[in-house]
């Protein structure tokens, strides 16, 4: 009788534990845990006002005006894509004051992960991280294939001509300078890039910040060279019409493909949420992660949309659709002096670009682990060089394989998916945090709320839904792929780490 006692009470105990660990859990992180993280954190605080300035800037400086604005013009907008930049711009400005807020009231890093754990709770700070995951690692993959089209193009220039079949990912058609049509095979220069960036990001954050300062400088005085010199050759007869008409598909040309262009376009402007998550290595994160976050934002709005306007009037879009749209820019205005300053700029500002997304994905990665919901080595940090060094091997060594199997349109589409995604979220955020946590101070306070969380919420809304039904499958796949290890592992190891804290 005992014995089945006992028997029923370990029946009942399981179904209760198996069942306990399907119900999502909801718990958030008090602020005073996560503020008590950040104090206690062993990453070095290295990092001013003007280093997270530059952090943003070198983030989002990329592939997306280097390269996706060509895609952009020749496949969806046409010379409209000067409109398309200005919806995503909106979109950003509108999610980075929000984020801004959140950033100097949370200086932890995570990012919106972390934001997440303090408004909404465990579950949705789950999918956040899990989300965030498209954004940085995968947005350092797309920034390697953009790096690796520039490249090659520059090798060849120089006389060192790569076999292009391995220099793109597996099924992209290519034709050789004879005229036979072949496909890739793996994007070589791409993977050896990521590997390159992880090995130095081993080495210690004061000594990328400085190299990533020296980039910036270079890439930002490319575009506005570009754009100096380019001025005098736009023509009226390269932005009309205006809109192209839409040829009967949706996203292609007219008022839809204005659209679908600012949902590709808006990778261009992703990377100013990088600097809130290096809240931890900040020396006064309160006062300088907004100042960071909103001047990297403003000077490449301004940076992008002139150069949009001079790159579509100096070619016909329709010439656009190329691995390196400027350098082709540059080709037709005749300034042949412009064209290696161009592709050097691209190569060496595209480092820059990986380099920062790829910080900003293992301090992500960082976050998580401590709280549990990943392994303990994503936040083992180094004794010596104080970088999460096992996390961003890992990262590397990922964000290689895939930026060497994929195609760029697949990855760049996923990257805007995923952190349009993630910024709905952060705006839904503040305002949630506004009315749960009204006490808690807020160095700076977004203005105009709640209007312009809900305008930036839904503008990044209308991004999502013009992006391609193929890119809603993958972000659906990744999301139940992250909800599957939530409930089969990181909310049961959450909950022990809670319990042993
Ligand atoms: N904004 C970054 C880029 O364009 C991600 O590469």
């Amino acid at each position: 009788m005992a014995r089945t006692d006992r028997q029923s009470r370990a029946r009942h105990h399981a179904r209760t534990t198996n069942r306990d660990r399907l119900v999502p859990s909801f718990h958030v992180k008090p602020m005073s845990a996560l503020l008590a993280d950040s104090e206690s954190a062993p990453l070095k605080r290295a990092l001013g006002p003007l280093n997270l300035t530059t952090l943003g800037i070198g983030s989002i400086i990329g592939t997306g005006i280097f390269v996706l604005t060509g895609t952009a013009a020749s496949q969806n907008a046409g010379p409209a894509l000067v409109i398309s930049m200005i919806i995503a711009a909106v979109g950003c400005v509108f999610a980075g004051l929000c984020y801004s807020e959140l950033a100097a009231m949370i200086p932890v890093a995570g990012s919106a992960y972390t934001y997440a754990y303090a408004t909404t709770g465990e579950l949705f700070a789950w999918i956040i991280g899990w989300d965030l995951i498209l954004e940085y690692a995968l947005a350092c993959s797309t920034i390697a294939v953009g790096w690796a089209g520039y490249a090659t193009s520059l090798l060849r220039d120089l006389g060192l001509a790569i076999p292009p079949q391995l220099a793109a990912a597996p099924g992209v058609s290519l034709t050789l300078p004879d005229g036979t049509a072949v496909h890739g095979i793996v994007n070589l220069p791409a993977m050896v890039i990521v590997l390159l960036v992880a090995a130095l990001l081993v080495f210690g954050i004061k000594k990328s910040a400085n190299t990533n300062t020296a980039l910036v400088l270079v890439k930002v005085l490319v575009l506005v060279l570009f754009v100096g010199a380019g001025a005098a050759y736009v023509t009226r007869a390269n932005l009309t019409p205006f809109i192209p008409p839409n040829t009967g598909e949706f996203g292609h040309f007219g008022w839809s493909g204005v659209l679908r262009g600012a949902g590709v376009m808006f990778f261009a402007y992703i990377g100013f949420d990088a600097v809130s998550t290096a809240a931890q290595e900040s020396r006064n994160p309160q006062r300088d992660l907004p100042v960071g976050i909103l001047a990297s934002l403003a000077i490449c709005t301004v940076i992008f949309i002139a150069v949009a306007i001079v790159l579509i009037g100096i070619v016909p879009y329709q010439q656009l659709n190329v691995s390196d749209p400027l350098a082709v820019g540059i080709d037709a205005t005749g300034l042949t002096w412009l064209r290696p300053l161009v592709k050097v700029g691209a190569v060496l500002g595209l480092f820059s670009t990986i380099l920062v997304q790829m910080i900003g994905q293992t301090r992500i990665f960082y976050s998580m682990s401590r709280d549990g919901l990943l392994p303990e080595l994503f936040g083992r940090v180094h004794p010596t060089y104080g970088t999460p060094h096992v996390s961003t091997i890992l990262t590397g060594v990922v964000c290689a394989l895939v930026a060497g199997l994929t195609p760029i349109n697949v990855l760049s589409e996923l990257v805007s998916m995923g952190t349009l995604l993630a910024f709905v979220l952060v705006c839904v955020g503040i305002v949630v945090l506004r009315r749960t946590n009204p006490d808690t101070p807020r160095p700076f306070r977004t203005p105009g709320l709640p209007w312009v969380a809900i305008i930036g919420a839904l503008v990044c809304l209308a991004q999502m839904v013009a992006l391609p039904g193929a890119t809603w499958m993958r972000l659906v796949v990744w999301l139940v792929a992250g909800m599957v290890i939530y409930v089969g592992y990181a909310r049961g190891r959450a909950a022990r780490v809670r319990a042993v804290a």
